[in-house]
């Protein structure tokens, strides 16, 4: 766990229960986690475990439609003791979220140049020549070619992936300090989910951005975060560097997790099945899940054994 002095965001006993018809759910029960600036940290668990309804309640998302308990800290002042006005000032600037779906989360009606204007009108003090110029940079550090020319097109016009990358552009027009990116790449094929996933490490690091990156998938954690936390039910069962996580799982739902992912095929397989993304582990962080040196070649992260 981070010290009290370097979190960014602490997270302490967040519980969001919904009632719906004399029934009552805990979606989140009780999970206190840290992220330090410029920290990737990976929130996994199976589907219906909570993790989108944690980063919804981090900034208070879910207030209209559940109750949210517990203290969320951003920078030592809790989120959920302000009004929907105060947190204004950190939603959509300080903090961002991709959501889990780019098309619902887009306008089909607005134009993408006008929908990253709108942010950047609500967060910056840019006026509108300066607004257009940030848009097509914007654009244009996500990777669509010929940004200024595809501004006045619309959501449908662009591929799954672009459109990923134009939610990635208008929850960056802020300059925020931390992204809360759920599921960022799930519907995207592997290359695209690659680039995309390159894309926001690089800009974590050259913005010194933390981000919270929510997936299912235990090679994007190995390749991308810092420290992971994994979700079961609700709760946080496991949290710690990705390293120990994965070397040394002590949940048995973690220890599943594991298990699920192919063990035996043969790593030559993997590293020359895939040579794009053979190619970033050779820049791996994580030197532990290489091979040993003598073979010449990077460990996949799905054989959890490189001996
Ligand atoms: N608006 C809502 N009202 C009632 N229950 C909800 C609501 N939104 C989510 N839930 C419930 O909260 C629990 C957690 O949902 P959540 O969306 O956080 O799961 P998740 O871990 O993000 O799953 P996935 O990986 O499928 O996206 C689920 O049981 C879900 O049915
Ligand atoms: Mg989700």
């Amino acid at each position: 766990m981070t010290s009290q002095t370097d979190s960014l965001l602490k997270v302490r006993n967040l519980k969001t229960t919904f009632h719906s018809k004399g029934r009552t759910l805990r979606a989140v029960d009780g999970i206190s986690f840290d992220v330090r600036a410029g920290e990737v940290l990976g929130l996994v668990g199976e589907s219906g475990s909570g993790k989108s309804i944690t980063l919804r309640s981090i900034i208070g998302l879910t207030r209209d439609y559940g109750s949210v308990e517990g203290n969320v800290y951003w920078k030592g002042e809790d989120l959920l003791a302000r009004t929907d006005k105060q947190l204004q000032s950190v939603r959509g600037s300080q903090i961002s979220m991709i959501f889990q779906e780019p098309m619902t989360s887009l306008n089909p009606l607005l134009s993408i140049g006008l929908q990253i204007e709108e942010n950047l009108k609500a967060h910056t003090e840019l006026d509108k020549r300066a607004r257009k110029a940030r848009a097509i940079e914007l654009l244009d550090m996500v990777g669509i070619p010929s940004a200024s020319s595809r501004l006045s097109d619309f959501p449908h016009q662009f591929s799954g992936g672009m459109r990923q990358r134009v939610m990635i552009a208008i929850s960056l027009a802020s300059n925020p300090e931390m992204l809360l990116a759920d599921e960022p790449t799930t519907a995207l094929d592997v290359t695209i989910q690659d680039q995309i996933l390159q894309l926001l490490l690089s800009l974590a690091k050259n913005l010194n951005m933390a981000i919270v990156l929510v997936t299912h998938d235990l090679g994007v954690v190995a390749q991308t975060c810092d420290r992971v936390a994994v979700m079961y039910a609700g709760r946080l069962v496991e949290t710690g560097s990705v390293r120990d996580v994965l070397k040394r799982p002590q949940h048995p739902y973690t220890l599943g997790l594991l298990k699920s992912v192919p063990e035996n095929i043969p790593p030559a397989h993997h590293s020359f099945r895939f040579p794009a993304r053979h190619q970033h582990w050779t820049h791996c962080r994580r030197a532990a899940l290489s091979l040993p040196a003598a073979s010449g070649r990077k460990m996949c992260v799905l054989v959890p054994n490189p001996r």
